[in-house]
């Protein structure tokens, strides 16, 4: 049976209780703590940085924390995160002069290493640097802000993905995550995950749900199906 992740996105997040509200979505059943760094450069926003990462593992924060850098360069920031206390640290290939250096870059801080692809940017591209992944993140919107709505011709991407990663895996026994983001509600997720995706970030979808329980409750019973 797949291990399902639920990846809550702290960009939804009660900002100015940032700590309770991770533990409190963390509390009602969420698995990793999707954490999107922003540079209004690499994408038209600002969010927060390693020194946020370093208050939510202090305050006592100990579930995986996904830093998913949406930023230009890389490699500063890959050192600070891993430094602050990040579990996994994604970037996009656009964002980095030299992709396999800045992988391997993360996999040396002794963190969790993963690429992420924009709507546009074809699968194909991380064939050269697959034994170096832990973890393959899909944009199903483009990046820059939550609560958008799921580009459908993921679903594609998904699966030819899905191929490489289960080929991968027979070659040598690595076991990639894939990971989608963007626009994943209670409603799709079931077609997302038929379409291979087992890790699964959800920003408004859960913060703006009435309570955190009722919105992952209702994605692990379309899991199940
Ligand atoms: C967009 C971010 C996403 C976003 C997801 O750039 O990477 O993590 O917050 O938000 P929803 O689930 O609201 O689409
Ligand atoms: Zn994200």
């Amino acid at each position: 049976m797949t291990d399902y992740l639920i990846a809550p996105s702290i960009l939804s997040a009660d900002l100015a209780r940032l700590g309770d509200d991770v533990e409190k979505v963390l509390a009602a059943g969420s698995d990793i703590v999707h954490f999107d760094v922003m540079d209004n450069h690499y994408v038209p926003n600002l969010t927060f940085g390693p020194m946020v990462c370093k208050a939510l593992r202090k305050y006592g924060i100990t579930a995986p924390i996904d830093v998913h850098l949406m930023v230009e360069p890389v490699d500063d920031l890959i050192v600070q995160f891993a430094d602050a206390g990040a579990t996994y640290i994604t970037f996009h290939p656009e964002a980095s002069k030299h992709v396999d250096r800045s992988l391997q870059l993360i996999i040396d801080k002794g963190c969790k290493a993963g690429l992420v692809l924009n709507p546009a940017t074809p699968v194909d591209i991380v064939k050269p640097v697959l034994h170096k992944l832990d973890m393959l993140l899909l944009m199903s919107v483009n990046p820059g802000f939550g609560g958008q709505k799921f580009i459908p011709q993921t679903l594609d991407k998904l699966r030819e993905a899905r191929a490489l990663l289960d080929a991968q895996s027979a070659k040598s026994g690595q076991k990639i995550r894939l990971e989608i983001d963007g626009g994943v509600t209670p409603s799709n997720i079931a077609d997302i995950a038929r379409a291979g995706a087992d890790t699964f970030v959800a920003g408004s979808a859960i913060f703006g749900a009435p309570t955190y329980a009722g919105a992952i409750d209702a994605m692990r019973a379309e899991l199940a199906k």
